[in-house]
């Protein structure tokens, strides 16, 4: 693909006396530009996604996947957490206090900062959502928030796992906690025993990934989180993918759904 200012450079030096055809050039250019990220979705969709899911069903990983095949960005409730407590700010300090529980951060904490960050330029073509909406006070307000704006989310996508499987998954995760990157010591090892590939800096379990946590994570998902499968339901925006299978295939899965 050439970039905008090679092909003009070319067309410069090809038609320098036909000032009108360069102009349209540089429209249909500048138009391709400004359309990036509606490119892959066709016919000038939007592509709001939430990703639904008990904690360590594997909504991170495939959020990360969605994000960059769309060109959409990837939004996590617990990445900004996570990022704030290690910055030491006082969102992220008052966050610990409930995550360190296995509890849910309080919907106060949580929803303008969501609704806030969805305002931003680079999500008017859409975003992913991993981690929010959590419980139904939380949809609702983004459910508002988007009705305001005459907008609704597009789908929510519910990444189904026994809870047998989740603390196998959980407890062999290593998460960078400077770039967000997870990983597996079995199924998706870094390069470097202990190293994030991608940034270099150490991964580590996460204080929340611990077994103990995990039974109470798990708790309030089902009393909290999985009242939304039937919220989305009957919005009938709801897609549900089965994610026991490989992490490609189910990418497919959800590809597929999104695209149908
Ligand atoms: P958050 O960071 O959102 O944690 P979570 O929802 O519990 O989800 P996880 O990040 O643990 O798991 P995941 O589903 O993304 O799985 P992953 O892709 O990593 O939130 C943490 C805390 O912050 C919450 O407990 C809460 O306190 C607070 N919080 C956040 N948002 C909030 C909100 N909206 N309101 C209130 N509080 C909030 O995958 C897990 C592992 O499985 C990985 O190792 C992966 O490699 C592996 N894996 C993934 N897919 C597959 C596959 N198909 N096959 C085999 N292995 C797989």
């Amino acid at each position: 693909m050439y970039s905008w200012r090679y092909l003009e450079y070319r067309y410069l030096h090809l038609y320098t006396s036909d000032k009108l055809y360069i102009f349209k050039i540089k429209q249909i250019l500048y138009n391709r530009e400004s359309s990036k990220g509606k490119a892959h979705i066709g016919g000038g969709r939007t592509m709001k996604i939430i990703m639904l899911g008990a904690p360590g069903a594997g909504k991170g990983t495939q959020a990360k996947k969605i994000s960059d095949k769309y060109e959409i960005p990837h939004i996590s409730t617990g990445d900004i957490f996570r990022a704030n407590i290690k910055n030491g700010t006082e969102l992220g300090k008052k966050a610990k206090t409930y995550m360190d529980q296995g509890l849910l951060v309080p919907d106060e904490l949580t929803c303008d900062l969501v609704v806030d960050r969805i305002s931003e330029e680079d999500c008017k073509n859409g975003f992913i959502l991993d981690g929010f909406p959590r419980t139904i006070p939380q949809a609702e307000c983004l459910t508002e928030a988007l009705n305001e704006r005459n907008e609704k989310m597009d789908y929510a996508v519910n990444v189904d796992v026994p809870d047998e499987n989740i603390i196998s998954r959980m407890s062999g995760r290593r998460a960078c906690l400077n770039c967000g990157a997870t990983y597996h010591i079995v199924n998706i090892p870094t390069k470097k025993p202990g190293i994030c590939d991608r940034c270099g800096e150490p991964v580590v379990l996460r204080d929340d990934d611990k077994p103990e946590t995990v039974k109470k994570r798990l708790d309030v998902y089902h009393a909290q989180t999985k009242p939304l499968i039937d919220y989305y339901g009957d919005q009938g925006i709801l897609k549900t993918v089965d994610v026991t299978l490989p992490m490609e295939t189910v990418f497919d899965e959800i590809v597929k759904m999104i695209e149908a």
